[in-house]
């Protein structure tokens, strides 16, 4: 009997002994790991019968052996987070990003005072993001992105000058962005994207004259963009797509550092600013679908290290500026869905980068300048809806990455190369409604993928190459209609 009994009592006495002897960090651990699913690989190591946490998985000590970094990102964590969190009293730096905690996150964390880096990204926290977080005076780093938390923002959590790097963006926050905004003197990033937030950009957003980054797109932002933009001198990358934006552009940077500026998908009026010209660093230009108006400046052409120019879907007018030539890195280039007029610059055969090519939809007119189609890289010329002449030279049959073409609706005469479909995976053709003759390139197919053939209202004659019948497996549309083809279809 006693030799049964005694063995458990001392195992009870040792159970008691080390769970006293666990530090106070060590046991807010174990009883945050009653909500936190921690995987084998990380839980092995915390073990109650030690001294300090600070050898178990994911946990970093200061001298004194207080827990000041709890780095669980991408563990396999899961679970929820409990508020027993800020019992760590001397935590700086919390990473759970990358996980699959649920739950939502609590308004505790509001009490880790010491808190500097927060990452709670890419998990499935839901619900609100509690207002008591922003008694986090010290945070730098707020990382929340990539959960699915709902409600707005806080006023109160961007009441904090010390904050460096926000990030909420891909959640489904709404309402509207809080003017305490300004208050973040110390910003580089903000990062708002893909949410449902709505109400304006608040003219406060003018004193984070240290920003860099601001992604605002993807939600339903409204207004006008504050003028006090222009004091944020550093702004290097500025990308409010999809939004409802409105009015004219009233801000400007002088000394202008932007890399990316898009506000494609909006409602924004009046003309492309001219400081434009100056913001030499500028990769990308996205203007597509707003409502300006006035002509393509000719300053565009001073932007050397721009690839991608885009302003489809405007009411811009006047020419193509030859200059836009100058811009040797441009790989996209798409003017579709304007009124411009003139001729096409010859200078645009120097983009020998370019892969898009969007002229459909304006007033052009004259011979399509032949060089052209001799930029090596041309992916997808949609020059449709104009009043182009001239014809198609061989070499466009030269062209490697040539996918879609579309010419329909002009003035284009000669023949169709013989060779087209040759050299290239084409996906899509439309030629309708041109003044083309001879016959139909025999081996049109042969990239196996094309999916519309329209070659209706020319003037092809001969008959229907067997290709088309036996080599188009994924063809969706053919229209050969309003020519004067002859022979039979099988
Ligand atoms: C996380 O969730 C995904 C799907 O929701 C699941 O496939 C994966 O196994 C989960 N991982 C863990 C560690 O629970
Ligand atoms: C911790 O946070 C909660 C909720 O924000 C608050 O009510 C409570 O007073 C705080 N406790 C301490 C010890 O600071
Ligand atoms: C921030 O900017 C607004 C408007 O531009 C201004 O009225 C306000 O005083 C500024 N607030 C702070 C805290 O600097
Ligand atoms: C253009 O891009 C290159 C390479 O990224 C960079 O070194 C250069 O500084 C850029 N030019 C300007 C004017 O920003
Ligand atoms: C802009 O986009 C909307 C919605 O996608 C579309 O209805 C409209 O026609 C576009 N505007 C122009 C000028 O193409
Ligand atoms: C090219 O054509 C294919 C097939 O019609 C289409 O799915 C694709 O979006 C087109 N790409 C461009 C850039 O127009
Ligand atoms: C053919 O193209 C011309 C020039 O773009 C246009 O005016 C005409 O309406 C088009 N005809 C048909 C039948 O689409
Ligand atoms: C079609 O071909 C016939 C005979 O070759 C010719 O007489 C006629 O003018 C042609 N029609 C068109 C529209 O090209
Ligand atoms: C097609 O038309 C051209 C003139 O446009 C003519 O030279 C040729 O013989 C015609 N081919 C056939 C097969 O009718």
């Amino acid at each position: 009997m006693r030799l049964v009994f005694w063995p458990w009592i001392s195992l009870f006495f040792t159970f008691v002994a080390s769970t006293w002897s666990l530090s106070s960090d060590g046991q807010a651990l174990l009883a945050l790991s009653k909500n936190l699913i921690l995987p084998s690989s990380v839980s092995s190591s915390w073990s109650a019968s030690d001294a300090t946490p600070c050898t178990w998985n994911g946990v970093s000590c200061n001298k004194r052996n207080r827990v000041v970094s709890l780095d669980l990102s991408s563990s396999g964590v899961s679970g929820s987070l409990g508020p027993e969190i800020c019992r760590l009293k001397y935590l700086q730096i919390l990473s759970l990003s990358g996980n699959n905690i649920s739950g939502s996150i609590p308004p505790e964390l509001g009490n880790c005072s010491m808190l500097e880096q927060l990452d709670l990204s890419q998990n499935f926290f839901s619900g609100n993001i509690p207002a008591s977080m922003g008694n986090l005076k010290r945070v730098s780093f707020l990382s929340l992105y990539s959960n699915s938390l709902s409600g707005t923002i806080p006023e109160e959590l961007f009441k904090n000058q010390f904050l460096e790097q926000v990030y909420l963006h891909s959640n489904q926050l709404s309402g509207s962005i809080p003017f305490s905004v300004g208050e973040m003197t110390s910003l580089t990033d903000l990062w708002l994207h893909e949410n449902m937030l709505s109400g304006v950009l608040p003219a406060s957003i003018g004193n984070c004259t240290k920003l860099e980054v601001l992604y605002l797109f993807d939600n339903r932002l409204s207004g006008g963009l504050p003028e006090t933009l222009s004091k944020i001198k550093g702004l290097r990358i500025f990308d409010a797509t999809t939004n409802s934006f409105t009015g004219e552009i009233t801000f400007s940077f002088e000394n202008c550092k932007l890399e990316i500026f898009t506000l494609s998908f909006n409602n924004i009026k009046g003309e492309i600013p001219s400081w434009l010209g100056s913001c030499t660093s500028l990769t990308q230009l996205g203007f597509v679908n707003n409502s300006l108006s006035g002509k393509i400046q000719a300053s565009l052409g001073l932007l050397s290290n721009l690839t991608y120019l885009l302003l489809s879907q405007n009411s811009l007018y006047g020419p193509i500026p030859p200059e836009i030539g100058n811009c040797h890195l441009l790989e996209w280039l798409e003017l579709d869905a304007n009124q411009l007029e003139g001729t096409v610059p010859k200078e645009l055969a120097h983009l020998r980068k370019l892969s898009k090519l969007f002229l459909y939809e304006n007033r052009l007119i004259g011979d399509f300048p032949e060089n052209i189609w001799s930029i090596p890289t041309l992916e997808s010329v949609l020059i449709d809806s104009n009043s182009f002449t001239g014809k198609l030279p061989s070499m466009v049959a030269e062209l490697k990455f040539l996918r879609n073409i579309t010419l329909s609706d002009n003035f284009f005469s000669g023949i169709v190369p013989p060779k087209l479909g040759v050299n290239s995976r084409l996906l899509r053709i439309n030629f309708r409604n041109n003044s083309f003759v001879g016959g139909i390139p025999p081996n049109i197919c042969s990239g196996k993928g094309l999916r519309v053939l329209d070659l209706g209202l020319n003037h092809l004659n001969g008959s229907i190459p067997r290709g088309i019948i036996t080599d188009c497996p994924r063809l969706q549309k053919l229209v050969l209609r309003d020519n004067n083809l002859s022979g039979s279809i099988m």
